[in-house]
């Protein structure tokens, strides 16, 4: 089974069972835009995809890493042995700190380095402060599995023909094309103000990012694409999508310290098409 090679918050992979009955039957080509951890990508390449494969985050580390894992797999899984074997509290830190000193790594080490972070830090958070740089403390795993070596050469194999760019989720307007299939997985509409994570970018995603992504969807719409939309289940998020057709799914929650705020929640997908 090909997986994410990322732990992701938000990651989907939980959730595909109740998104198979979801997905369209068929479509031509596929585009993600918050790739994140790629779940649903990746489970839905298994299935096949038969059109082009557009990828993209606005996280430029992330899609280094997905290119590097494309692209340079033997390297990558060489430097990341060698993190592995390396692996503590001081070299963790140390190789933190690479993205705040005048040192340029090149787009092979970057993409070890947001791995070996990705799989040693606290809850597999990708955290940026305002200068973009990575701020998440050690995770307390025992043995952090570093070096998958074949959940990273099947994640390469799938990857193959996929093309990857890093930037705005808007970009998808200048491809996608009627009969193409658009999953989107942005960062949530909070619950509450401090209820959820929007920190994986500098810049974060607001009330205003969620607006311009309902006016992409329109859009998309009346492009003649499939398009499908997790979000939080709020009232901004119904109201604003009120007029498709919105299907409920239960969630685990992910990021939250306090153990009992951990049960079931539920999730709403957002559809412009009925299958
Ligand atoms: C909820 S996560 C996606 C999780 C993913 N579906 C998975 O299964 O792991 C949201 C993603 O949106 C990205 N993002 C945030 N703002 C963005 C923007 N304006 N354009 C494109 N991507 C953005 C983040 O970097 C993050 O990877």
């Amino acid at each position: 089974m090909t997986k994410p090679f990322l732990k992701w918050v938000g990651g989907k992979q939980q959730l595909l069972n109740q998104y198979d009955q979801l997905f369209p039957k068929t479509f031509d080509s596929y585009f993600e835009p918050f790739i994140g951890g790629g779940a649903v990508f990746f489970h839905l390449q298994q299935k096949g995809i038969t059109g082009n494969i557009r990828l993209s985050d606005s996280n430029e580390e992330l899609i280094n890493a997905y290119r590097v894992v494309r692209g340079h797999i033997d390297e990558l899984i060489a430097m990341l042995k060698f993190h592995q074997e390396n692996h503590s509290k001081g070299y963790y830190y140390r190789i933190r700190e690479l993205d705040r000193l005048p040192i340029k790594l090149n787009h092979i080490e970057r993409a070890a380095r947001t791995l070996y972070l990705n799989k040693t830090c606290y809850n597999g958070l990708y955290r940026v402060n305002s200068k973009g740089q990575f701020n998440s403390p050690m995770g307390s795993y025992k043995n952090p599995n570093i070096a998958n070596e074949s959940v990273l050469r099947q994640a390469s194999e799938a990857l193959q023909d996929a093309f990857l760019m890093s930037g705005d989720f808007s970009g998808v307007l200048n491809w996608a094309m009627r009969g193409d299939f658009v999953y989107f997985d942005p960062p949530y509409d909070p619950i509450s103000d401090t209820a959820n994570y929007t920190g994986y970018t500098a810049n974060g995603f607001d009330d205003k990012d969620q607006f311009r992504l309902w006016v992409l969807f329109r859009d998309l719409t009346n492009r003649g694409c499939y398009c499908m939309l997790s979000n939080a289940d709020t009232e901004l998020v119904r109201d604003t999508y009120k007029h498709f057709r919105i299907e409920t799914v239960q969630a685990r929650r992910a990021v939250n310290s306090k153990a009992g705020k951990r049960g079931p929640i539920n999730e709403v997908v957002i559809l412009n098409y009925d299958n």
